[in-house]
């Protein structure tokens, strides 16, 4: 049987329609047009100018800040895919807002990821994609809350540039949380055997983390120091004061999604950050590793 004619679209947020053009010349597809606008009271009009009928529609969409705005937008523009007939709706969120809240931390807490979960499959998707996302530590598919969805992961292309670019060598690799193993093991060819995890702790997300961890063999080395996200810089500076306490020569960090919340640079450089490198899973000054590549690797031979 024919596969149906494959038609990318890409939303308004970050990074995205860049990303869905690429794809679409990777993939062999076509590139869908929407037309996207915000009423005067800020609400989002969307409209597809194309005919999915019959069609596989690919709608990319991060969801960095705005976060609300972009989900709302994706939510509108994956429900009028459906109600447009296309045969099949496959959303890709390289950043998947909300993941962070993934279980009640404290009672009466709203699960936030399981709420955008629960509007995915109400919508119709029938596959998402995301990158190193947070509530899911391995490579693979994976059920968010009953939706199927498959993790990719930046991570060996992070560790390759920071490696060919960054001038390190055989640099130690801080990796400020435990639960992060499964990168360590990716990237462990590329960067070397020497790891630190540390155990940190935070009360809130309003917080700065604390680091538990009391040695490490840091004197003299170049660090880097691996992470899917960074939002307050909170981890990474935290990171960053103990490698430089145990003697750390320089320190780079690498990270999937930077958000770079409350002007954070700044800090991160006093703190004695050389460079910050990530994707453009959320586009920033600092994005040297394009996704549409890694995304376009796994989709070639699946779709
Ligand atoms: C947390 O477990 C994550 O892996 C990141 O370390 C965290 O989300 C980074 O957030 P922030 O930059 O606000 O410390």
């Amino acid at each position: 049987m024919n596969k149906p004619a494959k038609v990318i679209f890409g939303g308004t947020c970050s990074n995205s329609s860049k990303i869905a053009e690429e794809l679409t010349r990777a993939l062999d597809a076509n590139l869908g047009r929407l037309q996207v606008m915000r009423f005067p009271d800020e609400e989002t009009y969307v409209r597809v100018l194309d005919d999915v009928e019959g069609k596989h529609v690919i709608y990319v969409q991060s969801t960095a800040p705005p976060q609300d705005t972009c989900l709302v937008e994706l939510f509108i523009t994956l429900d009028t895919l459906r109600r447009l007939k296309a045969k099949r709706v496959d959303v890709i969120v390289p950043y998947l807002a909300y993941a962070r809240q993934d279980k009640e931390f404290n009672k009466g807490e709203a699960i936030s990821a399981r709420t955008v979960a629960k509007i995915l499959d109400a919508v119709g998707v029938d596959r998402l994609y995301t990158l190193d996302v947070h509530l899911y530590r391995r490579l693979g598919p994976f059920s968010l809350y009953g939706v199927k969805a498959y993790n990719l992961s930046a991570g060996r292309a992070l560790a390759s540039y920071v490696k060919s670019n960054l001038g390190i060598e055989a640099p130690a690799t801080i990796i400020p949380d435990r639960g992060h193993t499964p990168l360590a093991n990716m990237i462990r060819d590329i960067v070397g055997d020497d790891f630190v995890f540390l155990r940190k702790k935070r009360k809130t997300g309003w917080e700065y983390p604390k680091i538990y961890e009391k040695t490490a063999d840091l004197e003299g080395k170049d660090v880097v120091i691996f992470d899917d996200i960074l939002g307050t810089g909170g981890t990474v500076l935290r990171a960053t004061q103990f490698a430089l306490s145990k003697g750390a020569r320089k320190v780079v960090v690498a990270v999937t999604h930077a958000l770079f919340l409350n002007n954070v640079r700044g800090r991160l450089r006093d703190a004695g950050v050389s460079q910050v490198v990530t994707t453009d899973s959320i586009l920033q000054p600092e994005s040297v590793i394009p996704i549409a590549p890694i995304i376009a690797e796994y989709l070639k031979s699946r779709i």
